[in-house]
C-alpha cells in the first residue's frame, strides 16, 4: 500500500526527467479514469507542453463523443482536439472476426492516429512531440505480457489490451506510462489529489478497443454497432436510475451475431440476441457477476425488446472471472 501523494510527486519528477525542457508530449484521452488521471498528472509536470486528443474510432457508445468532449471542456478545463478516425478503424476491421486480430488492428490504428497528430502539433509549437502518454495500469501489463521476474506464471497472453500488447512493434513515439505500477483503486485515489472530478473517477471502465470487443465477430456487419449502442444505453440508464451504478464495477451489453426466432405483435421475427453483463470486482483481475432483482430485469428486458429494432431476445451473463473474462473478446 503506497501513499498516493508520494507516488504523485515521484511520477511528476520522473516525467520531468524524461521530457526535456523544450520537448512536447501528446496524450490520447478516452474520457475514462486512467487516461484522464495520466493526462492530469503529466499536465501538472509539464503544463501546456502536453497536447491531448480524443479519437472517435467508430467504436464508441451512444453519444459518447459529444458527452466526453463536453466534459473535458466543462469539467476538466483541458483543451482536447477531437479527431474522427472512424472510417479508418471500421475500414480496417471489415471482415475481421478473430478477437486478437481485431485488438491488434485497433492498437495499431490508434498509434497511426497519434503519429499523425504529433507533426500537426509540431507545426504549431515548432517541434514535433516525441512522447505519448498512456494510462496503462498494472493489471493491463500483467494480463497482456507478464513482466519477467514478476513471479506470475501466465505462460501466454490472455488478451492484448490495446495500450500494451496491442501496440505495434514499430512506433516513433516514446511511451510515458505514469500509472504502470498501480491498480484502479489507487488511480482513483491519485485522481483525487489531482482534483479530477468525481464524475470521471467513478466512471465504469471501458476497454480501449471499445464496442469492437462487444460485437462478436465482424463489427461492421449490418447494424450491429447501432443496435448495441441502443441496448447498452437503456441498460446503463436503468442502472443509474435504480441507484446501482456505483455498486457495480462495470456493466455493458454484448451483441451476438446470432439470430433467433421470436414473436412480437403477432409477427414472427428472426432477430438478434443480446447479452447483459454486470460485475463487481476489486481490480478487474477477478470478478463476480452482479445479482439484479427480478423487477429490475423484467423492466430492462421489456424496454430493450420494445425500443430496439432488431433485438428479440435478451440473455444475462452470470459467469464470473475466472472462468470467463470480463469482456467477451
Ligand atoms: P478482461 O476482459 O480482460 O477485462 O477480463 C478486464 C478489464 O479490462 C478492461 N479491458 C481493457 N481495457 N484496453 C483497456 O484499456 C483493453 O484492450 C481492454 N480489454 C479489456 C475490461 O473492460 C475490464 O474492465
Amino acid at each position: 500500500d503506497w501513499n498516493m501523494e508520494d507516488v504523485l510527486e515521484e511520477q511528476i519528477k520522473h516525467v520531468r526527467s524524461m521530457v526535456g525542457p523544450d520537448e512536447h508530449v501528446i496524450c490520447g484521452l478516452s474520457g475514462g479514469v486512467d487516461s484522464t488521471v495520466a493526462a492530469m498528472l503529466v499536465h501538472k509536470a509539464i503544463g501546456d507542453r502536453l497536447h491531448c486528443l480524443f479519437v472517435d474510432n467508430g467504436l464508441l457508445r451512444y453519444q459518447e463523443r459529444e458527452r466526453v468532449m463536453s466534459s473535458f471542456q466543462n469539467e476538466l478545463h483541458l483543451p482536447v482536439t477531437c479527431i474522427d478516425a472512424s472510417e479508418n478503424f471500421l475500414g480496417k476491421l471489415k471482415g475481421v472476426k478473430d478477437p486478437e486480430r481485431k485488438r491488434k488492428i485497433i492498437g495499431e490504428e490508434f498509434i497511426r492516429v497519434f503519429e499523425g497528430f504529433a507533426p500537426k502539433v509540431g507545426e504549431e509549437v515548432g517541434i514535433s512531440p516525441s512522447f505519448l502518454v498512456q494510462g496503462t495500469l498494472y493489471p493491463d501489463v500483467i494480463e497482456s505480457c507478464p513482466p519477467p521476474g514478476s513471479g506470475r506464471n501466465h505462460s501466454h497472453t490472455i488478451k492484448s489490451h490495446h495500450n500494451v500488447g496491442g501496440l505495434p512493434e514499430k512506433m516513433n513515439l516514446k511511451l510515458i506510462e505514469p500509472l504502470k505500477l498501480l491498480f484502479k483503486d489507487e488511480v482513483r485515489q491519485l485522481g483525487k489529489f489531482l482534483n479530477v472530478p468525481e464524475s470521471f473517477l467513478k466512471r465504469h471502465p471501458f476497454p480501449g478497443p471499445g464496442l469492437a470487443v462487444r460485437v462478436l465477430g465482424d463489427v461492421t456487419e449490418g447494424n450491429a454497432l447501432n443496435i448495441l449502442r441502443e441496448v447498452d444505453e437503456i441498460f446503463i440508464q436503468a442502472i443509474k436510475d435504480a441507484g446501482l451504478y456505483d455498486l457495480i464495477w462495470q456493466a455493458f451489453a454484448v451483441f451476438l451475431p446470432v439470430r433467433t426466432v421470436g414473436v412480437q405483435g403477432d409477427q414472427r421475427t428472426h432477430a438478434n440476441a443480446v447479452v447483459l453483463r454486470a460485475i463487481t470486482s476489486e481490480d478487474g483481475m477477478t470478478a463476480d457477476w452482479y445479482y439484479f432483482d427480478h423487477k429490475f430485469l423484467i423492466d430492462v428486458v421489456s424496454k430493450i425488446c420494445n425500443q430496439v429494432r432488431g433485438v428479440n431476445r435478451v440473455c444475462q451473463d452470470i459467469t464470473s472471472k475466472p472462468p470467463a473474462t470480463v469482456e467477451w473478446e
